[in-house]
């Protein structure tokens, strides 16, 4: 049985008061909701403020993006040993954010999931389609494309136990929901793409479901069969509502 997951992406948001604050609630989560994977991803400038509040909870800390150099003269940029250096477990990787806005391609989102193994970091690596390419119908083309891009590069054994987040980019802080057959539908399809590879491999993937999640939607999406829990944008940074989304994924597995 996989073991469902709840993580906050904060994106470009959070203050050290506001995150202290923030982190205290999410402390708790790690015993109230032992059968979930809980973790938060802050902004790079604030992994060790999580780290060191959270400490002891079980609730595990993940950078937002990594590069896919391990260091040098790459000014700006925050190698995979870093993030692990500090305490991070978990690394988000292609999210369509950085796909869009900063040109990441499939090949850079491959070679920064290498990158992040090699650190001995687990990559939650993210996939979805467009509005247009929906309306186009060529979504699973795109997810697979994606997603071939890392098994081409790194082989289906790296995908062993990954985490990998179907977050159309439609309902990524939109409050348009994928409805919950539409994202077991993609689910599915992605855990039958790697099944083409390796069965049970696809049987161990944790898929998560990302966009405009919140309490009220949470149940219903974290009860597909495929969807084993959510990757948060906006209602992560609202401790309550936060910890509504992680207890439905608690009662999914009920
Ligand atoms: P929202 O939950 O704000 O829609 O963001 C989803 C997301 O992008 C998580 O990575």
């Amino acid at each position: 049985m996989r073991k469902p997951m709840v993580a906050g992406n904060w994106k470009m948001n959070g203050k050290s008061a506001d995150n202290a604050a923030l982190l205290e609630a999410v402390r708790g989560l790690g015993d109230e909701c032992a059968n979930v994977t809980v973790a938060v991803c802050p902004p790079f400038v604030y992994v060790p403020q999580a780290r060191q509040a959270l400490e002891g909870s079980g609730v595990a800390v993940g950078g937002q993006d990594c590069s896919d150099n391990d260091s040098g003269a790459f000014t700006g940029e925050v190698a995979a040993p870093m993030l692990a250096d500090v305490g991070c477990e978990y690394v988000i990787l292609g999210h369509s954010e950085r796909r869009t806005l900063f040109g990441e391609s499939d090949t850079q989102v491959a070679a920064k999931y290498r990158a992040a193994q090699r650190a001995g970091l687990k990559p939650i690596l993210c996939v979805g389609e467009t509005l247009e390419e929906r309306e186009q119908d060529v979504t699973e083309e795109v997810v697979g494309r994606q997603l071939d891009a890392v098994i081409d590069a790194a082989g289906v054994a790296s995908l062993e136990g990954a985490v990998i987040a179907y977050e159309p980019v439609w309902a990524i802080g939109t409050g348009r929901t994928a409805t919950p057959e539409q994202a077991q539908t993609v689910h599915r399809f992605i855990r039958e793409r790697v099944a083409a590879h390796d069965a049970g491999v696809a049987e161990g993937l944790v898929l998560l479901y990302g966009g405009s999640v919140k309490p009220d939607n949470a149940g219903e999406l974290f009860g597909c069969d495929d969807i084993d829990g959510g990757l948060i944008g906006g209602a992560s940074l609202k401790a309550d509502a936060f910890g509504d989304i992680c207890r439905a994924a608690e009662r999914s597995r009920d």
